[in-house]
């Protein structure tokens, strides 16, 4: 809220006086430039995917990230919070907190309770104003909405790809993927935050392969199969309605099932088609061509990186004028939005911004394509002998797993930001909760016994898979080894003889528990300012939720397979990585999603140190559950 002590620091900073402060000083004077010249105006609808706004946004980014000391960065922040568009400020500010070396390990408020309009449904956003403007503003009101899908449910048999809204519309997943695409921006590259060469654009696939097949077990769960298949010249398959409205009240665009592309989109169309066939070609050739036209192998080490940044088209991509950002260009043109005649206003589509994108079903129409050209790229090379497999003398005899459980869970996320606010005491004295059913699981542990015939360090890599399609047909690992998901990966030591390998469901990597809610957090920071006892916070900011750790089961239990595999660890890293989104990452030699990263025969894929595991996912209601959690 804005206090008198914030407007004097954002009155009185001079960016002027202040040049020594900053690294790059370029970016400060061409900041000053660019504010004198008009920068995006308060109030006006901000987006990231529009170039003059990009352009602003990445300038004072780097501004901000170049402030020499903590101070600094809080001026310059505070400054900005008062004189910069509110959207880009967010922004920046998010992403410049996540890498600032004064800030790394800050932990910010959940940024569905900053930018609420992005999370919560439209509907619930006026019921809040509605409220706050009958009512006394000089007492106090404390008040919760509880969420009203009712528009969600009655489309379900013209759109039945709603029925997962729950998962694509989760605020605890779409706050994930906005931390997962800004862990390294767009317009830096990974060698400026310090990310270890060569994983960035591995990363970039393996992760949005994750994410597909993670949704694609929802769909499996809701009867709805395979995501849809698209091609160019075809019209578009998947409708969508989204239910929340940008800041100023414009609604983000609608598109109706099986819609023809939009004439005003056909520019980026015959772009995209060449792009992606100059993927396609580098993925058959075996080599990108770099900007000097020389042929580039990406068949060798660091070969995927250098596909996965082609891709995305990231500040990283060795041939940006070649191959363009094929991401970009599909979100423009599967967002079905008007195009703005000038810098102002922009009709952005969910699309169009990370903590929404996901809420869209034309987002996992966009990640298959993704996902094909690595999965294309995989399908060219050998598949995993016998030798490269087995793990001489271990062999892993059994796995147990508790029962699995899903059940829905009320939320109440604090959408106070939401309302319009005159001053200080009225932004104190109005506090509004969104109430939420949300999916969640019964935390469960798994044993592996596994037996060794020597002392040694091992990798232990835990999969999810689908045991039967849609039809209900047994699925045969050689046309699904593609859907499992890495659901954990951790190195254990094995000793002579038998070892149980104990690990519970909620010490998976890939995992983080539900954030604190910034009400909760100043209450532990203010108590332990009183008590003097040392506040702790976990180091990472952000990650996948752990809730959504497995899919939503069935009443009558939705049978899938777990995979264990255990393979040979040296014991020391190439790397190891602080990722403020995946915890501690280190390197063991093996490529993301081993052994199923590459086709599969189904008569020969078999070794000791391998385990198959069938598994039944149960959904219940609350009311079933003895908690105690
Ligand atoms: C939900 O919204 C519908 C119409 O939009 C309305 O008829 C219904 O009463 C609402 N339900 C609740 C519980 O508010
Ligand atoms: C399985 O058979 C294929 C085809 O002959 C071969 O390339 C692959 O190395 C074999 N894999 C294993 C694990 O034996
Ligand atoms: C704050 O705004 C409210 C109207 O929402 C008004 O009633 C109140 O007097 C204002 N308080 C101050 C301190 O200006
Ligand atoms: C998968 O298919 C292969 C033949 O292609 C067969 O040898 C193998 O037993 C099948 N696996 C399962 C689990 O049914």
């Amino acid at each position: 809220a804005v206090t008198p002590e914030l407007e004097g620091v954002a009155n009185s900073w001079s960016f002027e006086h202040n040049k020594d402060k900053y690294n790059n000083q370029n970016a400060v004077n061409e900041f000053i430039q660019r504010y004198h010249e008009g920068l995006l105006p308060r109030g006006e609808i901000f987006s990231l995917m529009y170039q003059q706004h990009f352009d602003e946004a990445v300038n004072f980014f780097h501004v901000l990230y170049s402030a020499v000391d903590y101070t600094t960065f809080y001026n310059t922040a505070v400054w900005a919070r008062f004189n910069m568009n509110e959207m880009m400020f967010t922004y920046v500010f998010s992403v410049a907190v996540l890498h600032h070396p004064d800030t790394v390990g800050i932990s910010l408020p959940p940024l569905y309770e900053v930018i609420p309009h992005f999370f919560f449904d439209t509907q619930m956003i006026y019921q809040a104003m509605q409220y706050k403007m009958s009512k006394d503003p000089t007492i106090h009101h404390s008040v919760v909405f509880p969420a009203n899908h009712s528009q969600i449910t009655s489309m379900h048999t013209t759109e039945p790809q709603v029925k997962t809204h729950y998962f694509t519309d989760d605020i605890g997943l779409n706050e994930f993927y906005f931390y997962f695409m800004n862990e390294v921006p767009y317009f830096m590259t990974s060698h400026e935050v310090g990310m270890p060469k060569g994983i960035r654009g591995e990363l970039f696939l393996f992760v949005h392969k994750q994410l597909l097949v993670r949704y694609y077990f929802e769909r499996l769960s809701n009867g709805l199969g395979e995501i849809e298949k698209f091609d160019w010249s075809q019209d578009f398959p998947v409708g969508y309605h989204p239910t929340i409205s940008l800041p100023n009240g414009v609604p983000f665009p609608e598109r109706e099932p099986w819609s023809p592309i939009p004439v005003e989109k056909y520019d980026y169309v015959q772009e995209i088609e060449d792009v992606e066939s100059r993927i396609y070609e580098a993925i058959n050739s075996g080599h990108v061509i770099d900007p000097n036209y020389k042929p580039v192998n990406i068949y060798s080490p660091g070969g995927l990186d250098i596909l996965g940044n082609i891709i995305q088209g990231n500040a990283d991509s060795y041939n940006p004028h070649l191959y363009g950002s094929f991401v970009h260009l599909a979100k423009k043109i599967f967002g079905f939005n008007v195009e703005p005649f000038g810098k102002y206003p922009i009709y952005p589509s969910v699309l169009e911004y990370f903590t929404t994108s996901m809420r869209d079903p034309a987002f996992y129409v966009l990640m298959k394509k993704v996902v094909n050209f690595y999965m294309q790229y995989k399908s060219h090379m050998p598949a995993y002998t016998h030798n490269e497999l087995i793990f001489d003398g271990v062999t892993i005899e059994h796995v147990s797993v508790d029962q699995m459980i899903t059940y829905f869970e009320n939320f109440e996320a604090d959408m106070s930001n939401a309302l319009w606010v005159n001053n200080l005491s009225d932004a104190e004295h109005f506090s509004v909760k969104a109430s939420e059913p949300r999916l969640t699981y019964k935390p469960f542990n798994y044993q592996i016994k596994i037996t060794s015939g020597k002392n040694t360090n091992a990798v232990v890599r835990i999969f999810l898979g689908p045991k039967y399609d849609v039809h209900g047909h047994v699925l045969n690992i050689t046309d699904n080894y593609m859907n499992f998901l890495e659901v954990d990966l951790f190195d254990v030591k094995l000793k002579v003889g038998n070892n149980v390998v104990e690990r519970s469901s909620k010490d998976s990597v890939y995992v983080v528990p539900d954030e604190t809610s910034s009400h909760m957090y100043m209450e532990k920071i203010k108590k332990s300012m009183k008590s003097g006892e040392p506040f702790t916070y976990e180091k990472r900011s952000s990650g996948f939720p752990e809730r959504l750790f497995l899919p939503k089961g069935t009443k009558s239990g939705m049978p899938m397979q777990m995979f264990v595999y255990v393979s040979q660890y040296e014991g020391t890293p190439a790397w190891t990585y602080e990722s403020p989104v995946w915890g501690t990452m280190f390197d063991d030699g093996k490529p993301m999603g081993f052994p199923l990263d590459r086709p599969v025969y189904g008569f020969n894929f078999t070794v000791p140190n391998m385990y198959f595991k069938d598994v039944t996912i149960y959904h219940k209601e609350i009311e079933e559950l003895n908690l105690t959690i």
